[in-house]
Protein backbone atom coordinates (compact mmCIF):
# COMPACT_ATOMS: atom_id res chain seq x y z
CA UNK A 1 0.00 0.00 0.00
CA UNK A 2 1.48 3.42 -1.26
CA UNK A 3 0.57 6.24 1.45
CA UNK A 4 0.62 9.70 0.23
CA UNK A 5 -0.15 12.92 2.07
CA UNK A 6 -1.49 15.40 -0.45
CA UNK A 7 -2.18 19.14 -0.53
CA UNK A 8 -4.79 21.10 -2.79
CA UNK A 9 -5.08 24.87 -3.07
CA UNK A 10 -5.82 25.50 -6.70
CA UNK A 11 -9.13 27.56 -6.28
CA UNK A 12 -11.00 28.67 -2.71
CA UNK A 13 -10.33 25.08 -0.81
CA UNK A 14 -7.29 24.38 1.70
CA UNK A 15 -7.58 20.52 1.31
CA UNK A 16 -5.00 18.38 2.83
CA UNK A 17 -5.30 14.27 2.59
CA UNK A 18 -4.08 11.16 3.70
CA UNK A 19 -4.41 8.95 1.08
CA UNK A 20 -3.37 4.96 0.93
CA UNK A 21 -4.05 3.92 -2.85
CA UNK A 22 -7.57 4.38 -3.34
CA UNK A 23 -8.44 4.27 0.23
CA UNK A 24 -9.08 7.80 2.71
CA UNK A 25 -7.21 7.53 5.61
CA UNK A 26 -7.96 11.54 6.58
CA UNK A 27 -9.87 14.66 4.16
CA UNK A 28 -9.83 17.87 5.75
CA UNK A 29 -11.59 20.62 3.57
CA UNK A 30 -11.49 23.91 4.48
CA UNK A 31 -13.40 26.26 2.15
CA UNK A 32 -13.03 29.95 1.68
CA UNK A 33 -16.65 30.72 0.57
CA UNK A 34 -18.32 32.80 3.02
CA UNK A 35 -14.72 35.11 2.63
CA UNK A 36 -15.08 35.27 -1.18
CA UNK A 37 -19.06 35.37 -1.20
CA UNK A 38 -18.66 38.98 -0.42
CA UNK A 39 -17.28 39.84 -3.60
CA UNK A 40 -19.03 38.08 -5.72
CA UNK A 41 -16.62 35.25 -6.80
CA UNK A 42 -12.74 34.26 -5.67
CA UNK A 43 -10.56 37.12 -5.49
CA UNK A 44 -7.21 35.42 -6.39
CA UNK A 45 -4.98 37.32 -4.00
CA UNK A 46 -7.29 37.03 -1.14
CA UNK A 47 -7.48 32.72 -1.68
CA UNK A 48 -3.74 32.84 -1.57
CA UNK A 49 -3.50 35.26 1.29
CA UNK A 50 -6.19 32.23 3.28
CA UNK A 51 -4.66 29.29 2.14
CA UNK A 52 -1.48 30.62 3.64
CA UNK A 53 -2.48 31.19 6.66
CA UNK A 54 -4.09 27.60 7.23
CA UNK A 55 -2.48 25.48 5.21
CA UNK A 56 0.15 24.49 8.17
CA UNK A 57 -3.28 23.79 10.71
CA UNK A 58 -4.69 21.33 7.94
CA UNK A 59 -1.73 19.24 7.68
CA UNK A 60 -1.58 18.82 11.32
CA UNK A 61 -5.18 17.85 11.41
CA UNK A 62 -5.15 15.49 8.43
CA UNK A 63 -1.73 13.63 10.30
CA UNK A 64 -3.86 13.71 13.34
CA UNK A 65 -7.46 12.28 11.84
CA UNK A 66 -5.18 9.71 9.86
CA UNK A 67 -3.49 8.41 12.92
CA UNK A 68 -0.57 8.24 10.98
CA UNK A 69 3.02 9.11 11.50
CA UNK A 70 5.98 10.22 8.89
CA UNK A 71 7.30 6.66 8.83
CA UNK A 72 4.23 5.55 7.32
CA UNK A 73 4.19 7.93 4.86
CA UNK A 74 5.42 6.79 1.16
CA UNK A 75 5.03 10.55 -0.72
CA UNK A 76 4.18 13.79 -0.40
CA UNK A 77 2.16 15.60 -3.27
CA UNK A 78 0.38 19.01 -4.39
CA UNK A 79 -1.53 20.05 -7.18
CA UNK A 80 0.53 22.24 -9.29
CA UNK A 81 -1.88 23.32 -11.85
CA UNK A 82 -3.85 24.25 -13.65
CA UNK A 83 -5.58 26.56 -11.30
CA UNK A 84 -4.51 30.49 -9.73
CA UNK A 85 -0.90 30.66 -9.67
CA UNK A 86 -0.60 32.36 -6.22
CA UNK A 87 -2.86 29.78 -4.50
CA UNK A 88 -0.91 27.07 -6.54
CA UNK A 89 2.40 28.01 -5.10
CA UNK A 90 1.14 28.02 -1.53
CA UNK A 91 0.29 24.51 -1.47
CA UNK A 92 3.42 23.07 -3.89
CA UNK A 93 5.85 25.30 -1.64
CA UNK A 94 4.56 23.45 1.29
CA UNK A 95 4.39 20.22 0.16
CA UNK A 96 8.33 20.45 -1.05
CA UNK A 97 9.00 21.68 2.23
CA UNK A 98 7.55 18.65 3.87
CA UNK A 99 9.20 16.38 1.35
CA UNK A 100 12.90 17.84 1.92
CA UNK A 101 12.33 17.80 5.92
CA UNK A 102 10.76 14.03 5.93
CA UNK A 103 13.16 13.07 2.69
CA UNK A 104 10.04 11.87 0.64
CA UNK A 105 9.47 11.71 -3.07
CA UNK A 106 7.49 14.97 -4.44
CA UNK A 107 4.85 14.72 -6.57
CA UNK A 108 3.13 17.57 -8.57
CA UNK A 109 -0.54 16.45 -9.46
CA UNK A 110 -2.53 17.91 -12.68
CA UNK A 111 -5.70 19.35 -10.93
CA UNK A 112 -8.20 17.89 -13.54
CA UNK A 113 -6.41 14.25 -13.25
CA UNK A 114 -7.19 13.93 -9.71
CA UNK A 115 -10.73 15.05 -10.73
CA UNK A 116 -10.74 11.88 -12.71
CA UNK A 117 -9.53 9.79 -9.61
CA UNK A 118 -12.47 10.97 -7.51
CA UNK A 119 -14.20 8.09 -9.13
CA UNK A 120 -11.39 5.54 -8.08
CA UNK A 121 -12.10 6.65 -4.03
CA UNK A 122 -15.82 5.48 -4.57
CA UNK A 123 -15.47 2.87 -7.54
CA UNK A 124 -12.04 1.08 -5.98
CA UNK A 125 -12.37 -1.66 -8.78
CA UNK A 126 -13.32 0.84 -11.98
CA UNK A 127 -10.41 0.61 -14.25
CA UNK A 128 -9.55 2.10 -17.92
CA UNK A 129 -10.44 2.27 -20.31
CA UNK A 130 -13.60 4.79 -19.14
CA UNK A 131 -14.90 7.83 -20.36
CA UNK A 132 -14.73 10.91 -17.68
CA UNK A 133 -16.79 13.77 -17.86
CA UNK A 134 -15.33 16.28 -16.35
CA UNK A 135 -17.10 19.63 -15.13
CA UNK A 136 -16.17 22.00 -12.93
CA UNK A 137 -15.81 25.91 -12.23
CA UNK A 138 -13.15 26.03 -14.83
CA UNK A 139 -13.46 22.83 -17.25
CA UNK A 140 -16.16 21.01 -19.66
CA UNK A 141 -14.35 17.99 -20.91
CA UNK A 142 -15.07 14.56 -22.29
CA UNK A 143 -12.00 12.59 -21.69
CA UNK A 144 -11.02 9.44 -23.30
CA UNK A 145 -8.81 7.61 -19.59
CA UNK A 146 -7.04 5.57 -21.29
CA UNK A 147 -3.72 4.59 -18.41
CA UNK A 148 -2.40 6.48 -15.40
CA UNK A 149 -1.37 9.76 -16.95
CA UNK A 150 -2.25 8.56 -20.88
CA UNK A 151 -5.48 10.90 -21.78
CA UNK A 152 -7.43 12.15 -24.64
CA UNK A 153 -9.78 15.07 -24.68
CA UNK A 154 -12.33 14.32 -27.11
CA UNK A 155 -14.71 17.08 -26.41
CA UNK A 156 -14.85 20.00 -24.36
CA UNK A 157 -16.14 23.94 -24.20
CA UNK A 158 -15.68 26.65 -26.56
CA UNK A 159 -16.58 29.30 -24.06
CA UNK A 160 -17.77 28.89 -20.61
CA UNK A 161 -17.31 25.81 -18.46
CA UNK A 162 -20.62 24.46 -17.15
CA UNK A 163 -19.59 25.46 -13.35
CA UNK A 164 -19.02 29.20 -14.80
CA UNK A 165 -22.59 29.11 -16.47
CA UNK A 166 -24.08 28.16 -12.85
CA UNK A 167 -21.84 31.07 -11.01
CA UNK A 168 -22.89 33.86 -14.10
CA UNK A 169 -26.24 32.68 -14.49
CA UNK A 170 -26.84 33.01 -10.56
CA UNK A 171 -25.36 36.09 -10.50
CA UNK A 172 -28.39 37.33 -13.12
CA UNK A 173 -30.92 35.90 -10.61
CA UNK A 174 -29.03 37.60 -7.51
CA UNK A 175 -28.54 34.29 -6.14
CA UNK A 176 -24.86 34.82 -4.77
CA UNK A 177 -21.53 32.84 -5.17
CA UNK A 178 -21.14 30.24 -5.78
CA UNK A 179 -24.23 29.72 -8.28
CA UNK A 180 -23.97 25.93 -8.60
CA UNK A 181 -25.79 24.60 -5.45
CA UNK A 182 -28.11 27.71 -5.17
CA UNK A 183 -29.24 27.06 -8.70
CA UNK A 184 -29.54 23.69 -7.83
CA UNK A 185 -31.68 24.52 -4.62
CA UNK A 186 -33.94 26.80 -6.22
CA UNK A 187 -34.66 24.74 -9.11
CA UNK A 188 -36.14 21.93 -7.03
CA UNK A 189 -39.42 24.37 -6.74
CA UNK A 190 -39.57 25.77 -10.39
CA UNK A 191 -40.67 24.28 -13.45
CA UNK A 192 -38.00 22.99 -16.15
CA UNK A 193 -40.34 23.06 -18.78
CA UNK A 194 -40.94 26.92 -18.62
CA UNK A 195 -39.00 28.49 -20.82
CA UNK A 196 -37.04 26.66 -23.87
CA UNK A 197 -33.80 28.13 -23.59
CA UNK A 198 -31.29 27.07 -26.16
CA UNK A 199 -28.80 24.28 -25.93
CA UNK A 200 -25.47 25.91 -27.29
CA UNK A 201 -24.12 23.88 -30.21
CA UNK A 202 -20.34 23.97 -31.97
CA UNK A 203 -20.73 24.33 -35.62
CA UNK A 204 -17.98 21.99 -37.88
CA UNK A 205 -16.07 23.65 -40.67
CA UNK A 206 -17.59 21.09 -43.13
CA UNK A 207 -21.01 21.81 -41.68
CA UNK A 208 -23.10 20.22 -39.06
CA UNK A 209 -21.70 20.45 -35.38
CA UNK A 210 -19.43 18.66 -33.32
CA UNK A 211 -21.17 15.75 -31.47
CA UNK A 212 -18.65 16.05 -28.25
CA UNK A 213 -18.14 19.93 -27.76
CA UNK A 214 -20.55 22.37 -25.99
CA UNK A 215 -20.84 25.93 -25.85
CA UNK A 216 -22.84 28.04 -22.79
CA UNK A 217 -21.64 31.70 -23.04
CA UNK A 218 -25.08 31.49 -25.78
CA UNK A 219 -27.41 29.88 -22.81
CA UNK A 220 -25.95 32.35 -20.42
CA UNK A 221 -26.95 35.38 -22.87
CA UNK A 222 -30.81 33.68 -23.42
CA UNK A 223 -31.24 33.36 -19.71
CA UNK A 224 -29.95 37.41 -19.22
CA UNK A 225 -32.65 38.56 -22.13
CA UNK A 226 -35.51 36.63 -20.46
CA UNK A 227 -34.66 38.04 -17.37
CA UNK A 228 -34.66 41.33 -19.01
CA UNK A 229 -38.03 40.81 -21.05
CA UNK A 230 -39.87 39.15 -17.66
CA UNK A 231 -38.50 42.02 -15.53
CA UNK A 232 -39.54 44.80 -18.09
CA UNK A 233 -43.27 43.12 -19.14
CA UNK A 234 -44.39 41.33 -16.05
CA UNK A 235 -42.10 43.41 -13.19
CA UNK A 236 -42.40 39.78 -10.93
CA UNK A 237 -39.48 37.09 -12.18
CA UNK A 238 -39.68 33.65 -11.42
CA UNK A 239 -36.55 32.77 -10.77
CA UNK A 240 -37.20 29.04 -9.91
CA UNK A 241 -38.58 28.17 -13.19
CA UNK A 242 -35.69 30.37 -14.68
CA UNK A 243 -33.56 28.22 -12.58
CA UNK A 244 -35.14 24.89 -13.68
CA UNK A 245 -35.44 25.89 -16.99
CA UNK A 246 -31.62 26.74 -17.34
CA UNK A 247 -30.37 23.64 -15.41
CA UNK A 248 -32.54 21.35 -17.49
CA UNK A 249 -31.08 22.82 -21.03
CA UNK A 250 -27.13 22.08 -19.54
CA UNK A 251 -28.10 18.93 -17.78
CA UNK A 252 -29.91 17.75 -21.32
CA UNK A 253 -26.89 19.39 -23.06
CA UNK A 254 -24.35 17.35 -21.03
CA UNK A 255 -26.11 13.84 -21.38
CA UNK A 256 -26.51 14.22 -25.13
CA UNK A 257 -22.75 14.53 -25.63
CA UNK A 258 -21.42 12.18 -22.71
CA UNK A 259 -23.93 9.12 -23.89
CA UNK A 260 -22.79 9.61 -27.52
CA UNK A 261 -19.28 9.96 -26.96
CA UNK A 262 -19.40 7.01 -24.59
CA UNK A 263 -21.21 5.02 -27.99
CA UNK A 264 -19.23 5.88 -30.41
CA UNK A 265 -16.05 5.32 -28.82
CA UNK A 266 -17.06 1.99 -27.62
CA UNK A 267 -16.39 2.28 -23.63
CA UNK A 268 -19.45 1.01 -21.57
CA UNK A 269 -18.53 2.92 -18.42
CA UNK A 270 -18.66 7.12 -17.90
CA UNK A 271 -16.95 8.38 -14.77
CA UNK A 272 -18.30 12.18 -13.46
CA UNK A 273 -15.88 14.30 -11.97
CA UNK A 274 -16.04 18.30 -10.87
CA UNK A 275 -18.24 20.36 -8.65
CA UNK A 276 -21.15 20.46 -11.52
CA UNK A 277 -21.20 16.48 -10.88
CA UNK A 278 -22.75 17.32 -7.65
CA UNK A 279 -26.09 18.83 -9.63
CA UNK A 280 -28.66 16.72 -9.43
CA UNK A 281 -30.37 16.98 -12.38
CA UNK A 282 -27.65 15.99 -14.35
CA UNK A 283 -27.35 12.74 -12.16
CA UNK A 284 -30.62 12.17 -13.03
CA UNK A 285 -30.67 12.87 -16.91
CA UNK A 286 -27.26 11.07 -17.15
CA UNK A 287 -28.06 8.09 -14.58
CA UNK A 288 -31.43 7.66 -17.11
CA UNK A 289 -30.40 8.12 -19.92
CA UNK A 290 -27.17 5.31 -19.30
CA UNK A 291 -29.29 2.87 -18.02
CA UNK A 292 -31.30 2.97 -21.58
CA UNK A 293 -28.30 2.76 -22.97
CA UNK A 294 -26.86 -0.08 -20.90
CA UNK A 295 -23.64 2.09 -20.01
CA UNK A 296 -22.68 2.27 -16.14
CA UNK A 297 -22.03 5.62 -14.92
CA UNK A 298 -20.50 6.68 -11.59
CA UNK A 299 -20.81 10.31 -9.61
CA UNK A 300 -18.32 10.50 -7.17
CA UNK A 301 -19.16 10.76 -3.44
CA UNK A 302 -20.81 14.77 -3.23
CA UNK A 303 -17.84 15.61 -0.75
CA UNK A 304 -15.01 14.06 -3.56
CA UNK A 305 -16.99 16.42 -6.28
CA UNK A 306 -16.13 19.42 -5.49
CA UNK A 307 -12.19 20.64 -5.01
CA UNK A 308 -10.45 17.96 -2.89
CA UNK A 309 -7.09 16.53 -1.20
CA UNK A 310 -8.19 13.23 -1.61
CA UNK A 311 -8.79 13.10 -4.87
CA UNK A 312 -4.86 14.23 -5.49
CA UNK A 313 -3.50 12.06 -3.18
CA UNK A 314 -4.82 9.21 -5.17
CA UNK A 315 -3.51 10.21 -8.49
CA UNK A 316 -0.46 10.57 -6.77
CA UNK A 317 -0.58 7.16 -5.07
CA UNK A 318 -1.08 5.53 -8.44
CA UNK A 319 1.91 7.87 -10.38
CA UNK A 320 4.05 6.83 -7.57
CA UNK A 321 3.19 3.22 -7.89
CA UNK A 322 4.47 3.26 -11.34
CA UNK A 323 7.95 5.02 -10.11
CA UNK A 324 6.37 8.26 -11.39
CA UNK A 325 8.20 11.32 -9.16
CA UNK A 326 8.44 14.88 -9.69
CA UNK A 327 11.66 17.08 -9.76
CA UNK A 328 11.80 19.74 -6.91
CA UNK A 329 12.54 22.37 -9.31
CA UNK A 330 8.91 21.95 -10.95
CA UNK A 331 6.41 24.83 -10.89
CA UNK A 332 3.08 25.92 -10.96
CA UNK A 333 1.15 26.81 -14.19
CA UNK A 334 -2.04 28.63 -14.30
CA UNK A 335 -3.26 25.76 -17.58
CA UNK A 336 -1.59 22.85 -18.78
CA UNK A 337 -3.42 20.45 -21.30
CA UNK A 338 -4.56 17.18 -19.38
CA UNK A 339 -2.51 14.70 -22.16
CA UNK A 340 0.79 17.02 -21.13
CA UNK A 341 0.53 15.69 -17.78
CA UNK A 342 3.39 12.78 -17.99
CA UNK A 343 5.49 16.12 -18.12
CA UNK A 344 5.34 16.57 -14.95
CA UNK A 345 7.41 13.33 -14.15
CA UNK A 346 10.69 11.81 -14.56
CA UNK A 347 10.13 7.75 -14.51
CA UNK A 348 12.83 5.83 -12.37
CA UNK A 349 14.06 2.53 -14.66
O1 LIG B 1 -14.58 21.30 -9.13
P1 LIG B 1 -14.90 22.55 -8.40
O2 LIG B 1 -15.11 22.46 -6.90
O3 LIG B 1 -13.81 23.64 -8.62
C1 LIG B 1 -13.15 23.80 -9.85
O4 LIG B 1 -12.19 23.05 -10.09
O5 LIG B 1 -13.63 24.67 -10.61
O6 LIG B 1 -16.20 23.17 -9.11
C2 LIG B 1 -16.78 24.35 -8.68
C3 LIG B 1 -17.98 24.64 -9.57
C4 LIG B 1 -18.63 26.01 -9.30
O7 LIG B 1 -18.80 26.66 -10.53
C5 LIG B 1 -19.95 25.64 -8.66
O8 LIG B 1 -20.99 26.59 -8.94
C6 LIG B 1 -20.26 24.31 -9.32
O9 LIG B 1 -18.99 23.65 -9.36
N1 LIG B 1 -21.19 23.48 -8.52
C7 LIG B 1 -22.40 23.09 -8.98
C8 LIG B 1 -23.04 22.39 -7.92
N2 LIG B 1 -22.18 22.36 -6.86
C9 LIG B 1 -21.04 23.03 -7.25
N3 LIG B 1 -23.00 23.30 -10.18
C10 LIG B 1 -24.24 22.80 -10.35
N4 LIG B 1 -24.91 22.13 -9.38
C11 LIG B 1 -24.35 21.91 -8.17
N5 LIG B 1 -25.05 21.23 -7.22
ZN1 LIG C 1 -11.82 21.37 -9.29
Amino acid sequence: MTTVLAIETSCDETAVAVVKNRQVCSSIINSQISIHRQYGGVVPEVASRQHLEIVNQAIALALDSAQIDWDTIDGVAATCAPGLVGALLVGLSAAKTLAIVQQKPFLGVHHLEGHIYANYLSEPSLEPPFLSLLVSGGHTSLIYVKDCGVYETLGETRDDAAGEAFDKVARLLHLGYPGGPAIDKLAQTGNPQAFNLPEGKVSKPGGGYHPYDSSFSGLKTAVLRLVQHLEKDSGALPVPDVAASFQETVARSLTKRAIACALDYGLSTIAVGGGVAANSTLRKHLQAAAAERKVRVLFPPLKFCTDNAAMIGCAAADHLNRGHTSPLTLGVESRLALKDVMHLYETKD
